[in-house]
């Protein structure tokens, strides 16, 4: 048989070189040095790192790109952008709402982020941005897996409806269980909301993905009602907690006894730390608190931790740009997962573990894994975080959907990148004053 595709001479995330990768009917057939056989098309990677494709875990394609409407955000802060996305919600059109969707996507996929899982506001009763995603959803699947989640944006019990909105949009065909615990009337209140919405995805055997403690109160503790709950249904691996953030104020001593009940759970924890690093410890003084949850700790006891975007170009968030390498990078430095293997950590997070955390089948760089791959102009998976660089090629079941041409760079370092003539920095002529 002739491959569909080969890229030769790719360096995987995992440090190995040299290989081939064929892909056949959509699929990986062989990641081994040196192919034989010659395919009807061929990429030579010439030793830079070829990975499999970007994934967002966390994102909320129902807002994106809607900047400025109706207003901006003038303050920064979590509450405005709440009270703002409730301004623009009863402004929304489906074709609107459709076509930002389809625009993000394709910033994606030239970024090489071929999966995303978004959230998407129920507490409308038009249900207007759940029929338009579900749209979106179909209309990308050739080239992008988005999965949906019902999340009450207002409250599951706070908000009017909210509960009942909720089920409409799983009956519809959203596949996951959202919630927001810490913005409900009171502690009592969120705790019984993770239990309802857990004995919901039990019986709809669904997976949860849970806005978890995104508040800098140590006290907020929902997480732990979220992986009893988890172990009650049996839930192990199905269930996301996203930001909790309160977990980077906690006692320690509460803190230890937590860890190991999430890991026993096997909760998946889905940090932001684009979102995190600016929306967290806006109440304290100096010194201010980061915000971001205790992600080395939770990876050293062995739970997924996945980095997720969580808002691009909207009433949370005014910057982002669909790059996952963006979001890798100041995961990085805010946890400060500067080791080797930290860094390479925090590539896994908007990768494999971000796959694991959406429950991706048949993702990797693996013989019968999808055809899906990104080449990028780095070496390796440190240097990519560094150089956040083009993506050569991206390719989906084995077909190129996206190029970019290489960037000249200070690649090959040392010496001077080729954009700078060193006689430029030579000084002026001066008149002999003889
Ligand atoms: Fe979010």
């Amino acid at each position: 048989m002739i491959p569909d595709l080969i890229v030769r001479n790719a360096t995987l995330p995992d440090g190995r070189t040299g290989l081939d990768i064929a892909i056949e009917g959509g699929r990986i057939v062989a990641v081994e040095p040196a192919i034989p056989v010659r395919a009807a098309h061929e990429i030579d990677a010439a030793g830079h790192l070829v990975a499999p494709p970007f994934v967002d875990c966390h994102f909320h394609l129902d807002a994106t790109l809607s900047l400025g409407l109706p207003r901006m955000n003038l303050s920064g802060t979590l509450l405005e952008g709440i009270a703002l996305w409730g301004e623009l919600k009863p402004l929304l059109t489906a074709d609107a709402v459709i076509e930002r969707a389809l625009r993000y996507c394709d910033l994606a996929v030239a970024q090489g982020l071929l999966a995303v899982r978004s959230h998407v506001d129920v507490c409308d009763d038009r249900l207007l941005a759940v029929d338009a995603l579900l749209d979106v959803k179909r209309q990308v699947a050739p080239y992008l897996d988005l999965q949906l989640v019902a999340f009450p944006q207002d409250g599951y019990l706070r908000a009017p409806n909210a509960a009942a909105n909720l089920e409409r949009a799983l009956d519809r065909g959203v596949e996951v269980v959202g919630g927001i615990p810490h913005f409900e009337r009171t502690m009592e209140d969120g705790a019984e909301s993770v239990r309802r919405l857990c004995r919901i995805a039990a019986e709809r055997g669904l997976r949860v993905d849970l806005h978890c403690d995104e508040t800098d109160d140590p006290l907020s503790r929902h997480v732990e009602t979220l992986s009893a709950e988890t172990l009650r249904h049996g839930l192990h691996g199905r269930v996301a907690g996203s930001h909790l953030t309160s977990m980077h104020g906690m006692d320690n001593y509460y803190v230890s006894k937590l860890i190991p009940l999430m890991a026993e759970a096997r909760l998946h924890v889905v940090a932001n730390p684009l979102v995190n690093i600016v929306i967290q410890g806006r109440h304290d003084g100096y010194p201010k608190r980061r915000g971001l949850t205790r992600v080395p700790e939770l990876a050293a006891a062995g739970l997924t931790v996945a980095f997720g975007q969580d808002c691009c170009m909207d009433p949370w968030y005014a910057l982002g740009g669909a790059d996952m390498l963006d979001v890798a990078h100041m995961g990085l430095h805010v946890a400060q997962m500067t080791s080797r293997a930290g860094m390479r950590a925090c590539f896994e997070a908007v990768t494999t573990n971000a796959a694991a955390v959406m429950g991706l089948e048949d993702y990797g760089l693996r013989v019968g894994a999808h055809g899906d791959l990104v080449v990028l102009q780095a070496r390796d998976a440190i240097e990519a975080i560094r150089l956040r660089p083009p993506r050569l090629f991206v390719v989906r079941r084995g077909r190129v959907i996206a190029t970019t041409p290489p960037r000249l760079t200070a690649l090959d370092l040392p010496g001077r990148p080729p954009q700078v003539d060193p006689a430029a920095y030579a000084p002026p002529e001066r008149p002999d004053p003889g």
